[in-house]
């Protein structure tokens, strides 16, 4: 069975809506499959999420078990609440124009990882309806139980995404990859996107004993650049926590990056703890995020 959030998602190679055929595979295939009326069929895989990847997608795997672990753990802990809030309020801030009071509301977001900030978004509003896409089986895995409200699918984001234009309601992007032009494709008028990137300080203290890439100069403004040219009503707001980490949990949330898909966690720990101040159990570390919110106007054709 699809999952009741995954309906809006189209065939990836000819367009046309997804239904669901009877019957699944045996045992060890996989849990079912979706089909378009040209027969091009998508299995769905036995941990519960749609495999709509094709072609060169099908070999980018994304987040390692590792990677997804120290996120699970991490994000447990509750170390970026305040950014899950914040994420809460926005996209509820928001009113969708077209859209009648009480209709569903398709929640998208790319590269979700686990679905967290995705989970509370949905739970925020029994209407809502959420759809995570992720290229990491481990992550999909995860995504896929985040919320009853939530279905998880695997789709690189470098190709075209199999969704029509005009079909999502709000647009989560945090610390993953992105195409501007496919995000402006997809959201309805009025509909929004929160996309989050690290600001100049977020890990700072992190950077220097575990090799951690820092942010560029000036990213904030180049991506403001890039989005006023596609979406209206613009706005940016940093948020900037100091997180109390032992060392474990600094390790795993170095482990969430870039970094951890060349570099292990026994070779992060012994970095961490050759640097580490004598006598301390915790280090204060910076986190700082930066919200941009970009919200399409009321028509395509009105611009
Ligand atoms: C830094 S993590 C962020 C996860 C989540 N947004 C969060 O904040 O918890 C980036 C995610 O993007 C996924 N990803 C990487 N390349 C991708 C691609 N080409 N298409 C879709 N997802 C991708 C990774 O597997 C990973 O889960
Ligand atoms: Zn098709």
């Amino acid at each position: 069975m699809i999952h009741p959030a995954l309906r809006p998602l189209r065939c990836p190679v000819c367009v046309a809506p997804l239904a669901d055929p009877a019957g699944s595979a045996g045992p060890a295939g996989p849990a079912g499959a979706v089909r378009c009326a040209a027969g091009h069929s998508f299995d769905v895989e036995r941990s519960g999420y749609l495999n709509l990847r094709t072609g060169r997608a099908r070999r980018v795997s994304g987040d390692t078990a590792e990677m997804v672990q120290a996120r699970v753990d991490f994000l447990g802990r509750g170390h970026y609440a305040p950014l899950t809030a914040r994420l809460v309020q926005l996209a509820t801030a928001q009113a969708v124009e077209g859209n009648p009071p009480g209709a569903p509301e398709v929640v998208l977001e790319i590269g979700a990882g686990t679905a967290h900030h995705l989970a509370a978004v949905v739970d925020a509003a029994p209407r809502r309806f959420g759809i995570a896409v992720d290229v990491s089986k481990y992550a999909l895995r995860r995504a896929a139980r985040a919320h009853p409200r939530i279905g998880a699918v695997a789709f690189d984001v470098v190709d075209r995404w199999p969704l029509p234009d005009a079909s999502v309601d709000v647009l989560l992007d945090v610390f993953a990859p992105r195409d501007l032009a496919e995000m402006r494709r997809l959201l309805r008028p009025g509909g929004t996107l929160l996309l989050v990137t690290p600001g100049e300080g977020h890990l700072a203290e992190l950077r220097e004993p575990l090799g951690l890439v820092g942010v560029q100069p000036g990213k904030r403004e180049r991506l403001a650049d890039e989005l006023s040219g596609r979406f209206d009503r613009l706005a940016a707001e940093t948020l900037t926590r100091t997180l109390r980490l032992g060392v474990d949990e600094a390790v795993d949330v170095a482990l969430m990056g870039p970094t951890g898909h060349h570099t292990g966690r026994p070779e992060l720990h012994r970095r961490l703890v050759a640097a580490w101040p004598p006598g301390r159990a915790t280090l204060d570390v910076t986190a700082s995020f930066v919200l941009h919110r970009a919200t399409v106007g009321p028509t395509a054709a009105q611009r």
